[in-house]
């Protein structure tokens, strides 16, 4: 897959920023607030329908403007189409292929996205891991987001319940809450199985290149429901409703859903220590970097496509080893955009358009 052109308007502090890019590697310098990131935001957007670092997509709008529009031209087995999406003041977003309107979910594209925030997904709380389940590699299973948004609205609807409307007439109310929360929480352990399933090997493999197999990732799920031994659906319902059951009273005192797939984790040892707590700044990079080639990985077999690699502030913060094996990668046909405020940075690059951006505008430098 590839961006053959790029026009950016109105979003965030770029008025209207317009270039046909590289086909593999662009470049992106410039001083700081300038608008690095933001470009990579708008690109991001358009691709996916959602800004990955706004509390509420309308912050993306430039603030003298009331709308926000980014339009791309995308070439897919090649098929070249405009692909737009336009945001108002109001929070509408809209999106047109060739000019007619699609749903998001539609024409969502493979891109894959590492800032210097993805060391959250070691060092921060569980929801950064739980966003990397649900957002980044759960984005192309449809149904698996599906299930994720009728669990939340169902946990949402229990909770309101617990904390706000509980009286000891509530109790069969609560038990029809829970069995739903059970159905569908079931269906999103499944699901997460099976996406760690296709992932945690790949992410392995990288690792073990990447550490010249000195170092031994392991990755695992960790359950707040206590689901060990349980091998098919029924059992894992079970075991979910039995614990609900358990925490019951818990519950009803605390006012919220204590146990589910919203309280889950990941866990990632290397040579068996935990990272989070063990593991250096460089090996705590090195797992992230494993997750997102794998991601990378995952979606060529899946879709038979290179996703687009957005890489913000992050490539020379690498080693040069792990800057070659990436390079290795893009070289293999995979267009990507990095940024960065070293300006000596096409030195080092062969084949790339470097660019720089200043208050906003974006210029070819070569
Ligand atoms: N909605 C907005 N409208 C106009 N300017 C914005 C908006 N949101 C952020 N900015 C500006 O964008 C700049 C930061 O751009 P960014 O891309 O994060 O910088 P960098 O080049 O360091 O990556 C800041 O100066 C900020 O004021
Ligand atoms: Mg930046």
């Amino acid at each position: 897959m590839q961006l053959l052109e790029i026009d950016v308007n109105m979003f965030r502090n770029h008025i209207n920023t317009k270039f046909k890019p590289h086909s593999l590697l662009n470049i992106i310098t410039g001083k700081n607030a300038q608008g690095k990131t933001n470009l990579i935001e708008a690109i991001f957007f358009n691709l996916t329908g959602y800004s990955y670092r706004a509390n509420s997509d309308k912050e993306v709008i430039n603030w003298n403007s009331d709308y926000a529009k980014v339009t791309t031209v995308i070439s897919k087995n090649n098929i070249d189409y405009k692909q737009s999406i336009v945001i108002n003041k109001d929070g509408k977003k809209s999106i047109f292929v060739n000019n007619v309107k699609k749903k998001i979910r539609d024409v969502r594209s493979c891109v894959v996205l590492f800032t210097p925030n993805d060391l959250e997904l070691i060092k921060g709380s569980s929801t950064a891991r739980r966003n990397f389940l649900d957002k980044e590699a759960g984005f192309f299973f449809d149904k698996y987001q599906d299930c994720v948004c009728q669990y939340n609205r169902v946990l949402y609807h229990r909770n309101h319940l617990l904390k706000n409307t509980y009286d000891k007439k509530s109790h069969l109310e609560l038990d029809a809450w829970t069995n739903q929360l059970v159905s569908l929480g079931t269906d999103v352990l499944l699901q997460r199985f099976e996406i760690l399933k296709a992932i945690i090997p790949i992410a392995i493999k990288w690792h073990s290149i990447m550490t010249k197999d000195s170092e031994k990732l392991e990755i695992h799920y960790l359950s707040s429901v206590e689901i060990e031994g349980a091998l098919n659906e029924f059992e894992l319902k079970s075991k979910f409703l039995n614990a609900l059951k358990h925490v019951r009273e818990k519950e009803i005192k605390k006012g919220y859903t204590v146990i589910g797939p919203h309280r889950d984790d990941l866990i990632f040892l290397v040579n068996g220590k935990d990272v989070k707590i063990f593991g250096s700044q460089g090996q705590q990079r090195t797992v992230v970097l494993s997750l997102k080639l794998a991601l990378i990985s995952l979606y060529k077999n899946n879709y038979g496509l290179s996703p687009i690699l957005l890489l913000d502030d992050v490539f020379f913060e690498l080693d040069e080893d792990r800057q070659e094996m990436l390079l290795c990668q893009i070289e293999k046909g995979m267009q990507t955009f990095i940024t960065t405020n070293n300006f000596k940075a096409s030195s080092i690059l062969k084949d790339c358009s470097e660019y720089i951006v200043e208050n906003g505008r974006l210029s070819l430098i070569s």
